[in-house]
């Protein structure tokens, strides 16, 4: 039986994938490589190149594989994208989950691992944030997030866990993979593009925010502990668990001053920063409360040094300085 990881060329998706196959699981991707890469694909996997909405594709794939389960990264996840074309992420995002779940329903895959975001909560409530806030997204990527999560609840006996990530970070520690988005919006990507002279300063997006330092604060996790998320969710449903959320953090907040402090100590380089506007729909904080994941999942971020995340990132960047190159 395989895992059938949809979207498994991108950055999240990428890293799972090589998890999944460290630990001797079968995996088969589909990408459309709109915005993954078929560098990021592990050669140990079966790979189709398709769009998730096509449901052809996927009929091909339950047709001519033994599918146990899906894990599902294969979305559009840019903010301030999703405000210019919204219809984009309802298209991609929430079209491609009910063509997916139509399919799995058509060939009895009844469990499902879904990539979620800390973008379904909108403006927190309050610090740090739990499963049971409120939900309100400040925009349309955080809404299709949260209808594609109700999406799946609603489907008779699928078992599902849905993953709400923080600020995911870094790369693999062997550097054979690691964040490559052709248009970056990230902050630790973008301020090693100064210590990389692709890029002259990293600008700051406000320094009036209701913080210690006046920047916005956000919780780090690294992209090796969220795969590994997903893995234990994998074998949560396997051994019967019940359909549920999860926040995925690491609990712990920097201030973007705080990360470009530690990305030159990281890089031994000074970063030339510059004061700018504030970006519309910033929340001043946001930082994760994942103790259920770890009560239940019995999940333990292994990074939860911030230098030690940056250092990874740093190592990737440094070799592969214009990303997956080959395309
Ligand atoms: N920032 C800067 N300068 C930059 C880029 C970012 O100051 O050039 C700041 C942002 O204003 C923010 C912080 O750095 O305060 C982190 O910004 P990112 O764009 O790296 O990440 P976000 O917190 O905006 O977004 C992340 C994910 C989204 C997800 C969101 C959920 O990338 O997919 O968390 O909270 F929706």
């Amino acid at each position: 039986m395989a895992i059938l990881v949809c979207g498994g060329a991108g950055y999240i998706g990428s890293h799972t994938v090589y998890q999944l196959i460290k630990r001797g699981e079968k995996v088969i991707i589909i990408d459309n490589l709109q915005t993954g890469h078929r560098r990021a694909i592990n050669p140990a996997a079966k790979f189709y190149e398709g769009d998730i909405r096509n449901f052809s594709v996927l009929e091909k794939i339950f047709t001519e594989n033994e599918i146990e389960a899906v894990i599902h990264f294969a979305a559009n996840s840019l903010v301030g994208e999703s405000v210019e074309n919204p219809l984009k992420y309802f298209s991609n995002n929430v079209g491609g989950m009910q063509v997916l779940l139509e399919a799995m329903k058509n060939f009895c895959v009844d469990k499902i691992v879904f990539s979620s975001s800390a973008a379904v909560y909108g403006e927190p409530e309050k610090i740090p944030i739990s499963e049971t806030d409120k939900t309100s997204p400040t925009n349309p990527y955080g809404e299709s997030k949260l209808i594609m999560e109700q999406m799946i609840k609603w489907i008779p006996n699928l078992h599902y866990v849905s993953l709400r990530y923080f600020n995911a970070a870094g790369a693999i520690e062997s550097g054979e993979i690691g964040e490559a988005h052709k248009i970056e919006t990230h902050l630790i990507p973008l301020i090693l593009q100064v210590p990389l002279g692709k890029r002259d300063h990293i600008t700051i997006f406000g320094e009036d925010y209701p913080t210690p330092d006046g920047t916005c604060i956000r919780d780090y996790i690294h992209v090796l502990d969220l795969a590994d998320a997903h893995i234990l969710a994998l074998n949560y449903l396997r051994n019967g668990g019940k359909s549920d959320i999860f926040n995925l953090g690491n609990g712990k907040g920097f201030s973007v001053k705080e990360i470009i402090s530690a990305a030159e100590k990281v890089t031994a380089q000074k970063i030339k920063t510059e004061i700018g506007m504030r970006r519309a729909g910033d929340p001043a904080q946001l930082i994760a409360s994942s103790d259920k994941a770890k009560k239940i999942l019995n999940w333990t971020p292994k990074f939860n040094d911030v230098e030690k995340i940056i250092s990874t990132a740093w190592k990737w960047h440094k070799n592969n300085p214009e990303g997956y190159s080959d395309e």
